[in-house]
């Protein structure tokens, strides 16, 4: 008993978070975790800090991106979180840990580890030491087998206690009221509760469809497709697959015939497009491309504006002042994007992915519309030459009925984080 009070009085959890990919997108599902752990282990938990991204480069901390006083508030009566390691614990630094074996680290968290093994592996360094780090972290908590209260602790960090900073709110709510109130312009407010307010009491508001994109240059050479950028395109791509994988792409063993009919190849902005149209969105639908950079820039969305003029983004909504506190900021940006998608009537994404599955789950948690286009029809599709355009719409709205918001739930090993049913709902 004495060294549970210890333990829940003392002891600091503190998390290594190397990011990858879309930054803050990782991150989310790994303080959800790292939450977790800290109930499981009465532990308090320290705010972590992130490295640096390789890729993005991007310098935010959980602190730029997330409002932490709302994030401890939220979770007050579940457990204790400091922003910083107390004074005694100064020595528990980052380089402390870089540089030798530690017995305060714990390394050897396998993934999909169970409650148990927290509390057989890392409660005995707390107790010793006060302090324990874990790291690496990712994935090193399992998604079955977890007490009902673990589970819900984890959704009620995902969906609630995670809230952007007040700016990328606000910066989120301009553009949401530019999509709804084209006509009336606006500036940005830093009240963004105002702004809020504003937008329930103005009538008439219209609607927008989010259409997330992710048509990169990476993505593109990695799923060893062709996209119809004829010779030059396809020697550009081979020649980045060759640098940057040295031509270790585990799809380059198919054709791009077979790629496609198995739905294993991103939709070009021209593609998606073609689907929006088959589904019934036409040139009055108010779209907002979340997207980050288009592999092939202006020429390659084109067609998708042709079909959509209404068509807006991050950049075509705001001043480069309004973005000024944004710029450069990958994990910002896409702050902003998600911000807007999960705000929109009808969201819809064209790139499975780390964005695509947190939208998407947050989404079926708040009950909004999503479409989740299929992949592998549309590949086939495409391929067949002879289809006429009634053909093309009747397929894709025939195929398209059952995947438009239906609840889909969680299967054995799959994330909570992707599929929040039922452990999330209510009754559940
Ligand atoms: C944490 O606290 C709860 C409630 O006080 C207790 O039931 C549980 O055994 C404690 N767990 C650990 C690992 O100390
Ligand atoms: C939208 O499409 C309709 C029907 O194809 C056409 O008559 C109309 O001129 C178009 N409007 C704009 C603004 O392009
Ligand atoms: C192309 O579509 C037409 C019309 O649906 C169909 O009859 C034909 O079999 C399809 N061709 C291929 C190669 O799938």
């Amino acid at each position: 008993m004495i060294a549970i009070a210890y333990v829940s009085n003392r002891s600091m959890l503190f998390l290594s978070t190397l990011l990858n990919y879309v930054p803050f997108l990782i991150l989310f599902i790994k303080i959800c975790d790292a939450v977790a752990v800290a109930k499981i282990l009465n532990a308090t938990l320290v705010i972590p800090h992130l490295e640096v991204n390789p890729v993005w480069q991007d310098s935010s901390t959980f602190m730029d991106i997330f409002d932490v006083d709302h994030f401890i508030n939220i979770l007050q009566d579940d457990i204790l979180i400091v922003k910083e390691v107390p004074v005694e614990f100064y020595w528990s630094t980052r380089e402390y840990y870089a540089t030798g074996i530690r017995a305060t680290r714990v390394k050897t968290a396998p993934v999909h580890a169970s409650a148990n093994w927290y509390t057989e592996n890392v409660l005995p360094v707390l107790q010793s030491y006060g302090i324990a780090a874990i790291a690496p972290f990712s994935h090193r908590l399992a998604f079955d087998d977890m007490s009902k209260d673990i589970q819900r602790l984890r959704c009620k960090v995902n969906f609630q206690a995670l809230a952007f900073v007040p700016h990328i709110r606000a910066l989120g709510n301009s553009l949401i009221n530019r999509l709804r109130y084209p006509a009336q312009g606006s500036e940005v407010s830093t009240n963004y509760l105002e702004e809020l307010d504003n937008t329930n009491k103005k009538k008439g508001a219209g609607k927008f469809v989010v259409l997330h994109l992710r048509f990169d240059k990476d993505m593109a050479a990695h799923s060893a497709c062709e996209f119809g950028g004829g010779k030059a395109e396809r020697l550009a791509l081979a020649k980045y697959r060759q640098v940057i994988w040295q031509g270790r792409v585990l799809n380059s063993q198919f054709t791009d015939e077979e790629l496609r009919s198995q739905g294993r190849c991103p939709l070009t902005p021209e593609e998606i497009g073609l689907l929006l149209a088959a589904l019934g969105f036409d040139n009055s639908t108010r779209l907002y491309l979340a997207s980050h950079k288009v592999y092939g820039g202006e020429a390659r969305i084109l067609t998708l504006r042709d079909l959509f003029p209404l068509m807006e983004d991050k950049k075509s909504l705001t001043s480069s002042e309004e973005r000024a506190s944004i710029k450069g900021k990958a994990s910002l940006l896409a702050a902003v994007d998600y911000y807007v998608s999960m705000h929109s009537d009808i969201f819809i994404s064209a790139s499975p992915g780390n964005m695509h599955n947190a939208v998407v789950a947050h989404r079926t948690y708040e009950n909004r519309k999503t479409i989740r286009p299929s992949m592998a029809l549309l590949g086939q599709l495409f391929l067949n030459k002879t289809l006429t355009w009634p053909e093309f719409q009747e397929a894709i709205r025939e195929k398209h009925k059952n995947r438009q918001g239906q609840i889909r739930l969680r299967k054995t090993g799959q994330s909570l984080y992707t599929y929040p049913a039922p452990d999330c709902m209510c009754n559940a």
